[in-house]
């Protein structure tokens, strides 16, 4: 049976610093950021946004997307690894924000930035299994990648949400079965102890954790394609899209792709292979990651809105290769084949028009929000704010009571 994404919503706050800016304020050269670690922008949540209003903001989007009323939905699965809670998961608020049905299987995922794609493959096999009856799974990946003022991955900061409706309806696209490949080990690249608001990170560590997990499942996909097909993977997907907790990460993760299932070739070799796929293959799908920064579960699923924005009607029965990777760590490489339908889904996506809407903030406005200062008045601003823009349904307004307070705002 096929099952797969009939919509998908993305919902990307409405402020941004300048990765100039910050390099400016932390006196390190522009281009490190800009060239070694290739972001641009990143978003900055404000403090009337949180995991809650991001997810449901985005899964609102999918939902009207795909013309699907709150009955319809039987499954709903957040990930996040910004949790507001350690007992009451972000499912439940939003459930309840969207007014979701009671007859609903409803909870929240953890494993990292892996964290979505689990999701995405356990509403995939509930739509498969058929006990869905009829209904359809609606998933969200939600984060606020925060490092802490002043810290070696401040400039890989970023926030948003993308949510997916999945369903057996659906051509605009599905996952092949049985050809994903998985990786799990026990290590500690990145990782929050409770009780802190930012994480730790091992950073180079980090990204060798994240190449040696890729190398292991190219070889996997590679046999497993090849059992099923007969084909080589380098031949079967048009455009490969990985996890980027920051830009240039799409080149280290390529390159290591190519080495890894090309190994009769040298080093420069592969480097001459990386450049002439760039600007084709590449480049199209960086603009999230550039312009919005990490959002962890749903960061390599922002390269997916990005390179179908960019490329439209182009990718119509073309297969993306998907490199999903958590720290922690667990990764998997999927395949995707994008069917009709893709004109209409861009139509009601808007993601270039969110990033354009934003608000450039200043270093010292930045330092206020992420310095937890100013709430009270942030808060204010966000009421006045929220009644102009067009994508932002829902504010967190404050807690009472040890409960977090959530409304409805403008007239959209
Ligand atoms: N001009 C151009 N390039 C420059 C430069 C300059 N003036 N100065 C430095 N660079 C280049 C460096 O050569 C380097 O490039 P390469 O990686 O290609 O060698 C790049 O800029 C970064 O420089 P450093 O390695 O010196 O940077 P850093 O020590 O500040 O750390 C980082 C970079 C490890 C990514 C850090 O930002 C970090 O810890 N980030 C958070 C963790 C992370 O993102 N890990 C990724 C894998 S884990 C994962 O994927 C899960 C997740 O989402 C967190």
């Amino acid at each position: 049976m096929k099952a797969g994404i009939s919509s998908i919503g993305i919902y990307i706050p409405p402020l941004y610093l300048s990765h100039d800016d910050l390099a400016d304020a932390r006196d390190i050269p522009r281009d490190k950021y800009k060239i070694g670690l290739g972001n641009i922008n990143m978003a900055i949540v404000p403090p009337w946004d949180d995991p809650v209003t991001m997810a449901a903001n985005a899964a609102k989007m999918a939902m009207e997307a795909a013309g699907v009323e709150k009955d319809e939905i039987g499954l709903l699965i957040v990930s996040t690894e910004t949790g507001v809670d350690q007992s009451k998961p972000v499912s439940s608020f939003v459930h309840g924000l969207l007014g979701i049905g009671r007859r609903s299987r409803v909870y929240e995922i953890k494993h990292a930035c892996y964290g979505g794609t689990v999701a995405i493959m356990n509403a995939v096999n509930w739509v498969r299994s058929q006990h869905h009856r009829g209904k359809k799974a609606l998933v969200i990946t939600t984060d606020i990648a925060k490092y802490g003022l002043n810290t070696a991955g401040e400039p890989t900061q970023g926030a948003g949400a993308v949510a997916f409706i999945i369903s057996d309806e659906t051509e605009f696209m599905h996952f092949l079965p049985s050809m994903n490949a998985f990786y799990s080990n026990d290590v500690h690249d990145f990782w929050r102890p409770n009780g802190y608001a930012t994480p730790m990170v091992d950073g180079k560590y980090s990204i060798q954790c994240y190449l040696d997990a890729l190398e292991f499942c190219s070889h996997d996909l590679q046999d497993n394609l090849m059992q099923e097909t007969g084909k080589h993977l380098l031949d079967f997907v048009d455009y490969f899209i990985y996890h980027l907790p920051f830009t240039k990460m799409a080149k280290k993760a390529h390159t290591k792709m190519l080495a890894t299932l090309r190994p009769e070739l040298n080093e420069e070799q592969i480097a001459a292979i990386y450049e002439a796929d760039y600007a084709d293959k590449i480049q199209p799908a960086l603009t999230g990651s550039q312009q919005v920064g990490n959002i962890y579960t749903g960061s390599v699923y922002m390269c997916l809105l990005s390179l179908l924005e960019s490329k439209q009607e182009e990718l119509e029965n073309k297969n993306i290769g998907i490199f999903s990777y958590g720290s922690g760590c667990g990764a998997e490489f999927l395949i995707s084949h994008v069917g009709r339908g893709l004109q209409q889904q861009l139509q009601k996506l808007n993601f270039r028009k969110q990033i354009d809407r934003r608000i450039k903030i200043s270093m010292d406005e930045y330092a206020a929000i992420y310095g937890d200062k100013d709430q009270a008045a942030a808060l204010q601003m966000g009421m006045e704010l929220q009644d102009a823009d067009p994508f932002s349904r829902f504010i967190f307004t404050g807690i009472k009571e040890h409960k977090r307070q959530y409304v409805k705002t403008g007239s959209h």
